[in-house]
């Protein structure tokens, strides 16, 4: 018996992924990646952006035939998406062959509703997106040496573009003891960096008695051992001093911080309600590059939201060149049912696409100068995994979070070496292990 899980999206769900595999593997399936050979079909969707929901449709399609031909097969939709008003109904219309709905707080019935899908049943539940009813899941995990570890789930910003609050509801923390003891169950089976996951990590706590973020974070860099702890997403609305500094003093906490700024207009942060300007989130970024000069910095940056002008566009390009950012992650807004930017008017999408163009190029030209001022130094890498790219290679991660590669063998995923950067191409980095 085989499974087969599709993941769209964010980390959050590539980690609840694992805990729909763990459920299938008591169960006794077997993953695979083969159409033909899987008996049950997971799609673990996500609905931030509309392409998300284009390639969920695109690959239900795909093993339509596969699936009408064979009617013990079984498939089931999960996730954010499923939180939508109509998509159970739109599912169960135009795919007739989708066995089982689950919602965002529901994934902890796989077990039974397999059950009910091998009787040829459908099975639909969806609770209002409030609790997680998932934390004490087995986890198949996917991804060593790191391990994700949730430690708050929901988010209670409302930014204006985001569908997130509605489809996972508000933020609860988990508590830290269990959190901690997460962590060095981790640590002792030999997990090398610990990514600890919330849609705002720096809340985390808000919800509990007298913890917060840099609580939790000194708590777990305190764990005896050799490892490296991230986090993600950071939330410049929240992060304080006390969690720079945090991050700066225990060694095991890599200096990379995700802080998505989504634009650079004061004007257009605010119809975002974000809660904070363009010169507080450039404080922020002096705080963290004083307290860590060689910290990375990554964001999430957003163009073509409702009544962005060209102005408040060429304010984003210039937070960028003054922020120079290892990385941005870079999206068209795209309006959400239901959220309240979807009401207001929308830009032109031509306007939309020749923004995110300028932009991307921009970015790519930042990431190509910080990629070649690492030529010629050494870095502790994690050995994360072989880079099928390359043949004889292996690749993994600077503390800053900057993916590097180099010759090596499978043996050596988990280890840390230090790595002479001989070579940069991009946001690539090239190799020697020094002896
Ligand atoms: N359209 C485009 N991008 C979005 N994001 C969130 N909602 C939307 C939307 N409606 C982006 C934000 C966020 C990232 C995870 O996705 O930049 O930080
Ligand atoms: Fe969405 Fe804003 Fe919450 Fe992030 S902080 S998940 S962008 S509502």
């Amino acid at each position: 018996m085989y499974y087969k899980i599709n993941t769209y999206g964010c980390q959050m769900n590539v980690h609840e992924s694992e805990k729909l595999a763990g459920m299938l593997e008591e169960m006794g399936y077997v993953s695979t990646v083969n159409d033909e050979e899987a008996d049950v079909f997971v799609f673990n969707t996500c609905c931030i952006r509309d392409n998300a929901e284009d390639r969920l449709s695109g690959n239900l399609g795909a093993i339509k035939k596969i699936c009408m031909a064979d009617r013990t097969k079984i498939v089931a939709v999960v996730g954010c998406m499923t939180q939508q008003k109509g998509v159970a109904e739109k599912l169960r219309k135009s795919y007739p062959y989708v066995d089982i709905v689950l919602g965002t707080s529901n994934l902890v019935e796989l077990k039974q509703a397999i059950e009910v899908a091998k009787r040829r049943k459908k099975y639909v539940s969806i609770k209002p997106a409030t609790m997680d009813a998932s934390l004490e899941l087995p986890i198949a995990r996917t991804s060593y040496p790191n391990a994700w570890v949730n430690i708050m789930y929901g988010c209670n910003n409302f930014c204006t573009y985001c569908i997130v609050p509605y489809v996972r509801g508000r933020e609860r923390s988990r508590d830290m003891a269990s959190i901690v003891a997460d962590c060095e169950k981790l640590i002792k089976e030999g997990y090398k960096e610990i990514t600890l996951l919330g849609q705002n990590v720096d809340s985390y706590g808000s919800d509990l008695e007298g913890v917060t973020f840099a609580d939790l974070l000194e708590r777990i860099a305190s764990i005896e051992g050799k490892f490296r702890i991230r986090f993600m997403t950071s939330h410049p609305k929240d992060i304080n001093q006390r969690t720079v500094d945090v991050i700066a003093k225990y060694k095991n906490i890599c200096n990379n911080v995700h802080l998505p700024v989504q634009s650079g207009s004061t004007k257009v942060l605010e119809e975002m309600n974000r809660k904070y300007t363009r010169e507080d989130y450039l404080k922020i970024i002096n705080a963290l590059r004083e307290a860590m000069p060689d910290v990375g910095i990554t964001t999430d940056i957003m163009v073509g939201f409702p009544t962005e002008t060209e102005e408040d566009y060429l304010e984003t390009l210039s937070l960028v060149k003054e922020v120079r950012f290892s990385n941005a992650f870079t999206f068209v807004y795209s309006p959400r049912n239901g959220t309240p930017a979807a009401k207001m008017e929308q830009i032109d999408d031509e306007i939309k696409k020749r923004r995110v163009v300028e932009l991307i190029a921009l970015q790519n030209s930042i990431t190509k100068e910080i990629s070649d001022e690492y030529e010629g130094k050494v870095k502790e890498i994690l050995v994360e995994d072989v880079n099928p790219k390359y043949e004889g290679t292996v690749c993994g991660r600077t503390e800053c979070g900057r993916l590097v590669t180099f010759a090596g063998s499978p043996d050596m995923i988990g280890r840390f070496v230090n790595v002479k950067i001989t070579r940069s191409q991009s946001a690539s980095l090239f190799g020697e292990v020094e002896e």
